[in-house]
């Protein structure tokens, strides 16, 4: 625990100092317990009803990398990466309710009646909702556990690069995954062996807004 707090940088410095890296140590090797911790955390991400309909594909089998490599257009990072983790969307996500509002009356969050009620209205928002609806609502949750994975890793020393170059249909024929999940995309994770180019961002200013949007850019 102490070891892991020393480990730990200070937010900004992770922040500024992330980037996609595509050069990795092919000899470091994350434990499944570290990744499993790291999941975890990521975890503590924002989610739409807190219904968390993220899932994770863990791809840490050397022979499965390889497999996954033309599926990702050749990119190296794919077999290099300790793991290269798949962000998926559960399309019955929503049916986790039950267990996530039963955990937070079991912590002492709410009380059943308020846990029935928030249940009751969850499934008339959901269910029978267009797949496009239930899609677009995990594309943003799968986002922000996304980032929170990628922040993760980068205080704990390891580097990620983001990938939404690869294939979707023969990864999920390849890897078994059901029209029941998205892929949102997939985070190759491990040990730099090259740190990541220096990128730019527009100014800020260009980009914000305050209380209305200029005519110059209304697009009316
Ligand atoms: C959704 C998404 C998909 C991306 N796909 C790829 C990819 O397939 N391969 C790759 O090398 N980088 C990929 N990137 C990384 C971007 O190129 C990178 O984030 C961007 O250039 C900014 O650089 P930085 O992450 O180092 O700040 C992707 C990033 C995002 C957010």
């Amino acid at each position: 625990m102490e070891q892991l707090t020393t480990q730990k940088a200070a937010f900004l410095d992770v922040i500024t100092d992330r980037r996609s890296v595509r050069h990795y140590d092919p000899s470091v090797k994350i434990s499944r317990d570290e990744i499993t911790e790291m999941l975890k955390e990521a975890t503590l991400a924002p989610s739409s009803s807190n219904l968390q309909p993220w899932r994770f594909l863990v791809i840490d089998d050397q022979e499965l990398k390889e497999k996954l490599l033309p599926i990702a257009f050749n990119q190296q990072q794919v077999v290099d990466a300790s793991a290269v983790i798949a962000i998926l969307g559960d399309y019955e996500g929503f049916k986790a309710a039950e267990t996530i509002y039963s955990k937070a009356v079991d912590a002492g969050y709410m009380n059943e009646e308020v846990k029935s009620s928030l249940i009751q209205n969850i499934n008339s928002r959901y269910s029978n909702r267009e797949r496009e609806v239930i899609k677009q609502i995990a594309l943003v949750d799968g986002g922000l556990v996304a980032m929170q994975l990628m922040l993760v890793a980068k205080a704990r020393g390891y580097d990620t690069v983001p990938m939404g170059g690869y294939n979707p249909a023969k990864f999920k024929e390849a890897f078994n995954i059901s029209d029941r999940y998205e892929t949102i995309m997939l985070i190759a994770l491990g040990k730099a062996a090259q740190p990541g180019h220096p990128t730019v961002r527009l100014d800020v200013e260009d980009i914000t807004f305050w209380n209305e949007m200029p005519a110059s850019v209304s697009g009316k």
